[in-house]
């Protein structure tokens, strides 16, 4: 395995613009295509009145991508939330992993209310976390 010194996790959050599932579809394919290309790995945490996004890996490579995905119209908003140097990924064996709606946390309330505005980068990536989990146990 080799060392990635400079490993970053970035999380954002975004109003969706024009949510349904072939939408949704034609983002995964993109992201994963691109992706697998550039070494990044994370997950798309997908409702229709949010995206809330964490991308993981060389920091060059998610910063560039980054700098796609705000200018895409599919969605808008867009807001960065955390942004750190890590040493390991918490969604490395996924391209993008994909959380549909019905796993998440806060309500349609409590989201319109701004909680992910509001949230703490710890309370945003430990949100994170128990989703990996999740996941390694779903395999
Ligand atoms: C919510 C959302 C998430 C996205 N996630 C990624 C991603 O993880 N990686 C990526 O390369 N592109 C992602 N995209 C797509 C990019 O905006 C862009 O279309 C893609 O990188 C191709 O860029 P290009 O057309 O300039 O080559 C995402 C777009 C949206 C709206």
């Amino acid at each position: 395995m080799p060392i990635i010194s400079d490993l970053i996790q970035l999380i954002y959050v975004s109003k969706p613009f024009g949510y349904d599932g072939p939408t949704l579809g034609a983002i995964l394919i993109d992201a994963r295509r691109c992706n697998a290309r550039d070494g990044i790995t994370g997950a798309l945490v997908c409702r229709h009145d949010a995206y809330l996004q964490l991308l993981e890996g060389p920091a060059e490579k998610v910063r560039a991508t980054y700098q796609r995905i705000i200018r895409d119209d599919r969605h808008a908003n867009v807001e960065e939330l955390v942004n750190h140097a890590v040493t390991e990924r918490m969604f490395g064996d996924w391209a993008m992993l994909h959380d549909p709606e019905t796993s998440w946390v806060w309500s349609r309330e409590e989201i319109e209310d701004g909680v992910l505005e509001r949230a703490s980068p710890a309370e945003i990536v430990a949100m994170f976390a128990g989703l990996s989990e999740k996941a390694r146990a779903e395999g």
